[in-house]
């Protein structure tokens, strides 16, 4: 499973990323500064790449600024092959602000998902554009990637990703928390982390990027999560805004704690 789980803060290195979070799974990402005086406080762009034994992809991007960092780094764990598929779980910079360099980088790359309005961004690659649906999967070889609905959306066409073999969410920005500003705390997971995650932690990215949370009925909003839990079993859950969530049942809970907090 996920490799240093435990991490001895005494004899083992710190992880960093890029890091293998279960066999084939990588995890990509360099840290937003968000400047809130007197702190300084860390807020993940990561991206996520699947290696199958036919085919890869890479859900979501990461920032235009983080680009010649991901450029460097996928090669490294792609090591010769090709980059097949990019998922953009929806059309917004942290997740799809890296398209443009990857179809040049990899000129037989698709882009998947759902591609409504892509078109106004990459009016030159339509021939490129594969739509998926939820309830398809895109097949890797000996796995797949789900396109499921997301349950905590940002905009209309924003779409999770589930790979069902290894149960890991990708919940794009739903599940964000933010860490105080430590050196090499950035590629520790949830439970590596010296303190366990906040609801006060995920206040930052709800208030930005889930507005809609003041609005609507928390309650409402939890029902949906947790049905789709039920439907899709998880162990591990990646965020696009966080790192990544070896205990879902816990953080769901500090999740739904931070959504009450942000409509509060
Ligand atoms: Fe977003
Ligand atoms: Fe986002």
């Amino acid at each position: 499973m996920l490799q240093m789980q435990m991490v001895n803060k005494t004899k083992r290195p710190t992880p960093t990323l890029p890091r293998e979070i279960a066999s084939g799974t990588f995890w990509f990402g360099c840290c937003l500064e968000v400047h809130l005086p007197p702190k300084i406080l860390h807020n993940h762009n990561a991206s996520y790449l699947l290696l199958g034994s036919k085919a890869t992809v890479l859900v979501d991007t990461g920032m235009p600024y983080g680009w010649a960092q991901l450029r460097t780094e996928l090669q490294t764990v792609l090591n010769g092959r090709p980059l097949d598929f990019v998922f953009p779980t929806h059309p917004e910079a942290p997740h799809m602000g890296n398209i443009g360099p990857l179809l040049e980088l990899y000129p037989r790359m698709k882009i998947v998902g759902d591609l409504r309005n892509y078109h106004l961004y990459y009016p030159h690659a339509q021939d490129r554009f594969q739509t998926m649906h939820a309830g398809e999967s895109l097949d890797l070889g000996d796995r797949r990637l789900q396109m499921v609905p997301a349950a905590i959306h940002d905009i209309p066409n924003s779409l999770w990703g589930y790979e069902p073999d290894q149960r890991i969410l990708f919940v794009s920005d739903a599940y964000p928390y933010t860490h105080e500003h430590e050196a090499h705390q950035c590629g520790l997971t949830s439970e590596e982390l010296p303190e366990e995650i906040r609801p006060e932690d995920t206040s930052v990215v709800i208030g930005f990027a889930l507005n809609w949370v003041r609005h609507t009925d928390t309650d409402v909003t939890m029902a949906r999560l947790n049905a789709f839990l039920q439907r899709h079993p998880v162990d591990i859950i990646c965020p696009a805004h966080g790192g990544v969530i070896t205990n879902p049942r816990q953080v769901t809970r500090v999740f739904e704690q931070g959504m009450r907090r942000v409509r509060m």
